[in-house]
C-alpha cells in the first residue's frame, strides 16, 4: 500500500482533514484523539455541540477502580458487561473498553469534571444495575452534561490551535479544528470504488447543501430513539445519519436490540429519564398490594407495600439489569394491572412507585438533585417527601452501524489498528452510540458514556492510521465527485419541497412510533411483527404522497428537514422489526414470550442488515447476510456474524440471587436488599 508523501497537504496543496459528523462524547473524544495524531477535522452537528443528546445523561460512568475494596476490577467489569448484555457483543472491544475505563474516569478529572469525592477526596462511587459494585463514578445527577462541557472546552482549544504544516511551519489562517453547528449530515460521497471520500452536509440557518472532501469520515450521531416517538432521547435522535450510510451500503448490526428503560416520567415534548442511579442510592420500586388503594403513595404504610423487583430478585434487588426491571414494571401494569392511583388524572395509570422518601435529604442534595429537580419541574410534586411516579421509556440503541475491531494476542485490540470501529464502507467510521459494539442485547447502565469516550478513543488512532495509509487523498480527488453528489442531494432536497400529496409526514410519524411502541419494544410476538412490518410499508407507500408543511426555500425549513428525517426513520424501523421477527429466542433487552429462552445454536450471531433498494414498484427490504467481504487499504477482509465470545463463555443468565453475574463477582459483595436499600450517605461530601 503507498503511503501518501505529504500527510497535511495534499497533492494538489490543500489541508487534508477528516470529517467527524456529531459533537456529543463519542465525537467529541474522537476529535481530540485525530487531534493529539496531527490530524485536522472538521466538526459537524446538527445542534450547538453543548446540546448533544449526551447533555442528557445522568447517573455516571463506569470504572473499575475499586477505591471501596470490594474486590472489583477490569476483569469483573468485562464478565458483568458481556453476561448482561446477554453475551451478544463481541468480547475483545468491551475489554479494551473496561481496561481503559479507570483511566478515563481520571482523565476526565483531571479535565475538571466536578466528580463527587469521598471524605477523604478520593473519587466516589456508587451502584447502578446489573453488578453489586460500586462501579460508577458520577457528577451529582449530571454527569453527562459535565463531561460533554469538560470535552467541549478540549475540542475548542483545539479550533484556535494553528494547524502546522509537515515541516512544521504553521499555516497561515487554518487552525486544526474547523467547527459546523446546525449543519444536517444528508450523505457520504463514495468514490468509483465505493470509498468514502467525504459528506454533503445542509447548513440549517440558509438550507444551502454543500459537499465536503475527508480522507475519513466518522458518524457519531447516536441512536434512533425518535422512531418509537417519545422516549428519554432527543428529537435530534431520528438515526437519520445512520439510516443514510445504511442505505448506501453499510451494514447495520443487531438493529432489533432496543433498551427500554424502567424509569421515566411523560413530558409534552420528550418523556424525561429517571436516572437508574436513583436506585443506585436506595430508591425502592414498588406498587401498593391493594389494587385499589387510593391514597398518596406517602401514606401507605410500609406493611401494605408491594416491593416487587426486591422480592423477586433478592440479590439484585432494584438493581438488576434495565431488560429484567422493565419487562417486570411492564408486567405488573400492563398484565396485572396494578398501576398506582394518579390523583391528577383520578384513575389508575401504568406507573409504579419510585421511593426515595427514606432516604437523608441531605444525601438526596448531594447525589441526586440534578435529577430530583426534573422530577419536581416535570412532574409537579416534591420527590423529597412523595414517592415518585415512573414507567418504562425507550432509551437506548443497542444496535446501530456494524463496525470492525482487530483482536490482539491478549484478548484486546489492536490499538490504532485501521479496522478498529471502522465500517464495511472504506473510510467509513461509526462511534458511539451510532455503532453497534459494545453492549450485546442489553447495555449495562454508566456503560454508555464509557463506550462513547473509549470508542472515540480507539476511532481516532484508527482513522489516523487510515488515514496515513490511504493512497490517495480526497483532496486530490476530481471536483467533479463532490459536485455530483451535491446535486444528487440538492434534487433530492428540491423533490421534498415539490412533494404536495395530502398525507403529513407527522401524523405517519405518530402512527409509525405507535406501532413500533406498542408492539416492538418490550414484548414482541410474531404475528403483530408481521403487522408491524405491514404496517412500516403502507407508512413507506404513504410517504410518497406527504405534502410538505413548508415550502421556503433559503431559510430555516424544519418541515422539509422532518421529512428527510422521517423517510430515514421508515428505512431503520424495518431494520429493527423485521431483526425482531427472525430472532425466534429472548435474549436481553429482545423478549418474545413464545420463545422464552436463549438460544445460543441458532442465535448467538450479529443480526447483519444490508439495504436492498425499493424496486419495480414494490417497497425496499432487508437482506440478511452471515459474512461480508470489505475492503481496507487495499487489503480484503473477510468477517462473519460469529461474536467473539472467547473471553467469558456463555452461560444461563439469571439475577436472582446475589453474584450470580460472574465467579468473580460471587467473591466479591454480596448485598442483602436491606443493605442495598440502605441510604448510602456514609461516604460522600459535596
Ligand atoms: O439511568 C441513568 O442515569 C442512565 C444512564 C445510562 O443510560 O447509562
Amino acid at each position: 500500500m503507498a503511503a501518501s508523501k505529504n500527510l497535511v497537504r495534499s497533492e494538489s496543496g490543500k489541508i487534508r482533514r477528516v470529517v467527524v459528523v456529531g459533537g456529543g462524547l463519542a465525537g467529541l473524544t474522537t476529535v481530540i484523539k485525530l487531534c493529539e495524531a496531527g490530524v485536522p477535522v472538521d466538526l459537524f452537528s446538527l445542534v450547538p455541540v453543548k446540546r448533544s443528546h449526551s447533555v442528557c445523561a445522568q447517573g455516571g460512568i463506569n470504572a473499575s477502580v475499586n477505591t471501596k475494596g470490594e474486590g472489583d476490577s477490569p476483569q469483573v467489569h468485562l464478565e458483568e458487561t458481556a453476561y448482561g448484555g446477554d453475551f451478544l457483543a463481541n468480547q475483545p472491544p468491551v475489554k479494551a473498553m473496561c481496561d481503559a475505563a479507570p483511566g478515563i474516569v481520571f482523565l476526565l478529572d483531571r479535565m475538571g469534571v466536578p466528580f463527587n469525592r469521598t471524605p477523604e477526596g478520593l473519587l466516589d462511587f456508587r451502584r447502578f444495575g446489573g453488578t453489586l459494585f460500586h462501579r460508577t463514578a458520577f457528577a451529582g445527577a449530571t454527569t453527562g452534561q459535565q463531561l460533554l462541557y469538560a470535552l467541549d472546552e478540549q475540542v475548542r482549544r483545539w479550533e484556535t490551535v494553528d494547524l502546522e504544516d509537515d515541516k512544521g511551519d504553521r499555516v497561515p489562517g487554518e487552525k486544526m479544528v474547523r467547527k459546523f453547528e446546525a449543519w444536517d449530515f444528508v450523505g457520504l460521497v463514495l468514490d468509483d470504488h465505493g470509498t468514502c471520500r467525504g459528506i454533503v452536509a445542509q447548513d440549517l440557518k440558509n438550507t444551502e447543501i454543500k459537499a465536503f472532501p475527508g480522507d475519513a469520515v466518522c458518524l457519531a450521531t447516536g441512536g434512533v430513539g425518535i422512531i418509537f416517538g417519545k422516549s428519554t432521547n432527543s428529537v435530534i435522535n431520528t438515526g437519520t445519519a445512520t439510516s443514510t450510510a445504511y442505505q448506501q451500503g453499510a451494514c447495520y448490526g443487531n438493529g432489533e436490540c432496543i433498551q427500554v428503560h424502567p424509569t421515566a416520567i411523560p413530558g409534552a415534548d420528550k418523556l424525561r429519564l429517571i436516572s437508574e442511579s436513583v436506585r443506585g442510592e436506595g430508591g425502592r420500586v414498588w406498587v401498593p398490594r391493594d389494587p385499589t388503594e387510593q391514597r398518596r403513595g406517602r401514606d401507605v404504610p410500609e406493611s401494605q407495600r408491594e416491593y416487587f423487583l426486591e422480592e423477586k430478585y433478592p440479590g439484585y434487588g432494584n438493581l438488576v439489569p434495565r431488560d429484567i426491571a422493565s419487562r417486570e414494571l411492564f408486567k405488573k401494569c400492563f398484565h396485572e394491572k396494578r398501576g398506582v392511583y394518579n390523583r391528577q388524572s383520578g384513575k389508575n395509570e401504568n406507573e409504579v412507585y419510585l421511593d426515595v422518601t427514606h432516604i437523608p435529604s441531605e444525601t438526596l442534595r448531594k447525589k441526586l438533585a440534578g435529577v430530583l429537580e426534573i422530577y419536581e419541574k416535570f412532574a409537579g410534586e416534591d420527590p423529597y417527601t412523595n414517592p415518585m411516579r415512573v414507567f418504562p421509556a425507550v432509551h437506548y440503541t443497542m444496535g446501530g452501524l456494524w463496525v470492525d475491531f482487530e483482536r490482539s494476542a491478549n484478548g484486546s485490540l489492536v490499538t490504532g489498528s485501521p479496522r478498529n470501529q471502522a465500517t464495511n464502507i472504506p473510510g467509513l467510521y461509526a462511534v458511539g452510540e451510532a455503532d453497534y459494539q459494545y453492549h450485546g442485547a442489553n447495555r449495562l447502565g454508566a456503560n454508555s458514556l464509557l463506550s462513547c469516550i473509549w470508542g472515540g478513543m480507539a476511532t481516532g488512532p484508527a482513522i489516523a492510521s487510515y488515514r496515513k495509509n490511504l493512497a490517495r487523498s480526497a483532496w486530490d480527488m476530481p471536483s467533479s465527485l463532490f459536485e455530483r453528489a451535491e446535486k444528487r442531494e440538492q434534487k433530492k432536497y428540491e423533490s421534498i419541497l415539490a412533494m404536495d400529496g395530502e398525507e403529513n409526514a407527522y401524523q405517519l410519524h405518530q402512527e409509525l412510533a405507535h406501532t413500533m411502541l406498542v408492539d416492538c419494544t418490550i414484548e414482541r410476538h410474531n404475528a403483530t411483527l408481521d403487522k408491524v412490518l405491514a404496517k412500516i410499508d403502507e407508512i413507506d407507500g404513504r410517504m410518497k404522497r406527504v405534502g410538505v408543511t413548508d415550502t421556503v426555500q433559503g431559510k430555516m425549513n424544519q418541515g422539509a428537514q422532518f421529512v428527510r428525517h422521517m423517510q430515514n426513520m421508515v428505512v431503520l424501523a424495518r431494520v429493527i422489526a423485521q431483526g425482531a421477527r427472525n430472532r425466534d429466542e429472548s435474549r436481553g433487552a429482545h423478549y418474545k414470550p413464545d420463545f422464552p429462552q436463549r438460544d445460543d445454536e441458532n442465535f448467538l450471531r450479529t443480526t447483519m442488515a444490508m439495504h436492498q433498494g425499493a424496486e419495480n414498484g414494490s417497497p425496499a427490504t432487508v437482506r440478511y447476510v452471515r459474512e461480508l467481504d470489505y475492503d481496507l487499504l487495499g487489503t480484503p477482509v473477510h468477517v462473519t456474524d460469529a461474536v467473539d465470545i472467547s473471553l467469558v463463555k456463555p452461560r444461563a443468565r439469571k439475577y436472582d440471587t446475589a453474584g450470580a453475574a460472574s465467579a468473580v463477582a460471587q467473591s466479591g459483595p454480596k448485598a442483602s436488599p436491606a443493605a442495598q436499600n440502605a441510604p448510602a450517605a456514609s461516604t460522600e461530601k459535596a
